[in-house]
């Protein structure tokens, strides 16, 4: 009961700093049109069907606000084994993923922390993008549904620090999935969750447009 109360001002707390920032971006003359829309691409570094991450992604694209859009990626499990020495022959599925990773405005990346590390689906898409420039400078949200996960999110951003990409901090956001079991349904409904989801989803959407505004 503590705990949950603790979380809720936790919660709280988060959402009014992202509201604040999304008010700065307005104060900056970050001016929003209704062409303003943004494209986010999910990946979840987990393969199973009842995975918690991927539920937590599945809501965000149902949470998501005017003026944004999510697509899960759901071909994870097709990339072959990451081998610098069939990079060049460029396999259709790492093909496919680079283009949704070029095509996207924004990525939100949730992996599982399997022994301390992500999963390795996940570093093995990872790694096929190293050799390309789709992550350079490209915004992500780091998300994770469980708060245990601390040596995962710790790998996943240094590596995709490492790999040029731009975290947005405001938008990362762990949230108590695995403890309480909810399901994608329960998520969506959740006044908390659905509302720090949201509020990341909108700060995402600020960060691309923040970036979109400054000269070349
Ligand atoms: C092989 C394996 C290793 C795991 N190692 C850890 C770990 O080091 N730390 C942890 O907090 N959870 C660990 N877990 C628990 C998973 O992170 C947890 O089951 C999580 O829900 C999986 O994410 P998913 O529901 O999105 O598939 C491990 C699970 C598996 C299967």
């Amino acid at each position: 009961m503590l705990q949950s109360g603790i979380a809720a001002i936790v919660w709280r707390g988060r959402i009014t700093q992202l509201t604040r920032i999304a008010d700065l971006l307005g104060i900056m003359g970050v001016r929003e049109t209704s062409s303003d829309t943004v494209k986010f691409l999910a990946i979840s570094g987990s393969l199973r069907a009842a995975s918690h991450n991927s539920a937590l992604l599945r809501a965000m694209a149902r949470l998501a606000p005017d003026g944004a859009s999510v697509t899960l990626y759901r071909g994870l499990g097709d990339l072959p084994l990451f081998n610098p020495d069939i990079e060049a022959s460029d396999p259709a599925a790492v093909a496919d993923l680079r283009s949704r990773i070029v095509a996207a405005d924004a990525l939100l990346i949730a992996s599982p922390e399997y022994a301390h590390g992500i999963t390795g689906a996940m570093k093995n898409a990872l790694d096929w993008m190293v050799g390309c420039e789709a992550f350079v400078l490209k915004p992500v949200a780091l998300l994770n549904a469980s708060p245990r996960a601390v040596h995962a999110q710790a790998s996943l951003r240094e590596i995709v620090t490492m790999m040029s990409a731009q975290i947005v901090e405001p938008a990362s956001v762990t949230v108590p999935i695995l403890g309480s079991h909810l399901s994608e349904d329960q998520i969506v409904l959740h006044p908390e969750i659905a509302a720090t989801l949201r509020g990341a989803l909108l700060a995402l959407r600020a960060a691309v447009l923040a970036a979109r505004s400054q000269p070349e």
